[in-house]
């Protein structure tokens, strides 16, 4: 582990609007200390008050933290919830049945409304579909589902009966399903003939069955297919079932199945430093609250606000701020099947001019990529939209430039509406690090200062923390409700990869380097410390690729880097070695193609590297080590300037310094 030094200076601060301060749930710096006080005072009773003014509970807990275990840490494990029930039935019974859920639009603008009831029946019936189906508490269902209100209803459907749901990306490939299958002994599957992105449509059910088909899962024992295209789809009697047939007799009540806080709610599966992806494990309890308390305070959302997260399903921001919190607070949100470019650039600033869309929530690579097409098609341009309904901005995924943040609170948010640039990860469950919008003054670029209760710090490789101005390691000094509990079936994994013992055993590691503001004690987040590529705002870890492309026959050996994109934040940059001779021209582009295919079968289209290289060998020191270091400046075509005299072969330098 490195700790790196730089970064910008910023000095533009963006103090809350007045009256946004006055409207806020919490408003003013007053409060929000106050609430870091009261956590700082009474840690474990702090998120026992939230838990119990924000969910509703079956049995009451009477413990908050346990710590005994450590760092397999627990909250709230003697009180029984059911996250269904507190995102669907409560809202019912609270007189909300007929407000708006989900307001779907389609790839071809196409429109679906469900109210809270409607939701929380159409849950229902596919609950007792996998009830029917025997499928148990604790059983493992794996989701591979476009954006759609299904996918929302599988997720709640699975977490109504105690199943756990392994959400697969819809542009992963039957590869990393068949994986996520086999690591989780997957019982069932739901996914849909197929989707549409873009004016395309793309086959789904089809990866399902070749993942199926690689042997080693034989205990599915049911496929539930959504029909969303029409195309033909082959279905196999016994197993498969049509999502519209396996409802259709189906009551549309079903009693929630009551579990205990820490009864996993949900795998996700991303990517480390090192080794194959990990089923990152979420509980019930905590994590719901975390996601309630987030959309509340960060988004600061209201009975009247329509909320839109652009992010898919299959991702984290997804599950947090799609399937579950905006639900757990009884929000109207939008959701969108389709892409940001299609018809055109426009798409997003149209949706939220018709929607009037009050919180919207996206990546920096989305603003990137809308700010030069705006450039290049002007009429695509925010300015050209009624965007007057947003009143708060979001951000996450990966550091916005300053650049970006200045177009986005501009041309977005017409100056009015503060961007809360939300740090956190799949593993944290919700946001930890954000501006409050009746809070904090805004500096672009800085995610500020963290969610009241969390215990963010900056420290060194021993574990020491930092004085502000010093650039670390970013570190959780204490458990907090919604963490990770364990990677799935590798608990020691867990401990080792988050809880290192280098830092002591008891800071969460989050993976990323970050600095404190001298003056503000603002953190800025400077990128992941090890070997994890940020594309597009998608995790990747460079073994991932690396062994993809070295399984590939023609390849005897690969070494994958990231280097800077003007969009995507980050790019994938592959320097091959073939079994064959270095090929060169047309020849070189014809397999780099070839490669690129290749990683797509193997883990998906997002994966496939942007430029490749094809070298004799690759940069070695004579102990046979990669110099990745040196791979990182050819990637980003800078003049080597380190000290190559420890390197074995220094004429491959020149090789590599050619895209095929
Ligand atoms: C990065 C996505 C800077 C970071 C929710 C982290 C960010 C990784 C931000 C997690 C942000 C996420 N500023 N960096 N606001 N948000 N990151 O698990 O490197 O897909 O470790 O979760 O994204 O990615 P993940």
């Amino acid at each position: 582990m490195s700790v790196i030094n730089s970064v910008l200076i910023e000095n533009r601060i963006f103090p809350p609007a007045e009256a946004l301060v006055e409207r806020s749930t919490i408003s003013g710096r007053v409060a929000y200390d106050a609430l870091c006080q009261e956590a700082e005072t009474d840690y474990s009773g702090y998120w026992a008050r939230l838990a119990r003014e924000h969910l509703t509970w079956k049995k009451e807990f009477t413990t908050s933290l346990d710590e005994s275990r450590a760092p397999f840490y627990q909250w709230f494990a003697d009180g029984t919830l059911n996250v269904s029930y507190n995102c669907l039935d409560r809202h019912v019974e609270a007189g909300l049945g007929d407000k708006l859920a989900i307001i779907f639009e389609a790839d071809d603008g196409q429109l679906s409304r469900i109210t809270y009831q409607q939701l929380l029946a159409r849950v229902c019936q596919l609950a007792n579909a996998l009830r029917a189906r025997g499928v148990k508490p604790g059983d493992r269902v794996l989701i591979y589902l476009p954006m759609s209100i299904e996918g929302v209803v599988a997720m709640q459907a699975c977490a109504r009966i105690g199943a756990i749901h392994s959400v697969v990306f819809g542009g992963f490939s039957a590869k990393s399903i068949h994986e996520r299958i086999v690591d989780a002994g997957t019982v069932a599957v739901i996914t849909a003939d197929g989707q549409c992105r873009g004016g395309k449509r793309i086959p789904l059910k089809p990866a399902v069955d070749d993942a199926i088909a690689m042997g080693g899962c034989e205990m599915v024992h049911s496929v539930i297919v959504f029909q969303r295209t029409g195309d033909d789809c082959s279905m196999q009697a016994g197993r498969d079932v049509w999502w519209h047939d396996a409802v259709r007799e189906q009551a549309q009540t079903c009693e929630p199945e009551w579990v205990g806080a820490e009864h996993p709610l949900f795998l996700l599966y991303t990517s480390g430093s090192t080794g194959k992806p990990k089923g990152v494990q979420h509980s019930s309890g905590g994590y719901l609250l975390h996601a309630a308390l987030t959309m509340k305070w960060t988004f600061d959302i209201q009975a009247d606000d329509v909320f839109w997260c652009t992010a898919d399903i299959g991702w984290v921001t997804g599950h947090t701020y799609i399937a579950y919190g905006p639900l757990a607070c009884g929000a109207t949100q939008l959701m969108f099947e389709g892409v940001p470019t299609y018809p055109n650039a426009g798409r997003f600033w149209h949706m939220i001019q018709n929607h009037k869309v009050s919180v919207f929530y996206t990546a920096p690579t989305a603003i990137r990529s809308l700010i030069k097409a705006g450039e290049i098609s002007p009429e695509t341009h925010p300015k050209n939209y009624d965007l007057t309904s947003l009143r708060i901005l979001g951000s996450v995924g990966e550091p916005i430039n300053p650049d970006a943040w200045m177009w986005y609170y501009e041309q977005v948010g017409g100056s009015r509406c503060p961007i809360v640039d939300t740090f956190w990860q799949t593993e944290t469950g919700g946001h930890m690090i954000t501006p409050l919008p009746g809070v904090t003054p805004l500096v672009p670029g800085s995610c500020t200062l963290p969610f009241p209760g969390i215990q963010a710090s900056v420290v060194d490789e021993t574990g020491l923390e930092l004085e502000w101005g010093k650039g670390g390691l970013l570190v959780v000094k204490k458990p907090w409700p919604s963490m990770i509990r364990t990677i799935y079936g590798d608990p020691q994994r867990y401990a080792n990869s988050y809880f290192p013992a280098d830092l002591g055993g008891n800071l969460y590691l989050a993976g990323d380097g970050a600095m404190r503001d001298p003056n503000t004690g603002y953190f800025t987040i400077m990128g992941r410390i090890d070997d994890v590529l940020n594309v597009a705002g998608h995790r990747m870890g460079t073994m991932e690729i690396e062994s993809a492309l070295a399984s590939n026959p023609l390849v005897a050996e690969a070494a994958v880097v990231g280097r800077p994109d003007d969009v995507t934040g980050e790019a994938i940059c592959a320097f091959v070695v073939l079994k064959q001779a270095r090929p060169s021209g047309a020849e070189a582009a014809e397999i780099a193609n070839q490669l690129r295919s290749w990683i797509t079968k193997e883990i998906g289209p997002i994966a496939k590297p942007k430029d490749i290289r094809f070298g004799d060998n690759l940069p070695k020191t004579r102990s046979g080590k990669i110099m990745r270091r040196l791979l990182r400046s050819l990637a980003k075509n800078e003049d080597i300037t380190q000290d190559v005299s420890t390197l074995e072969n220094p004429g491959i330098l020149d090789q590599l310094k050619q895209n095929a």
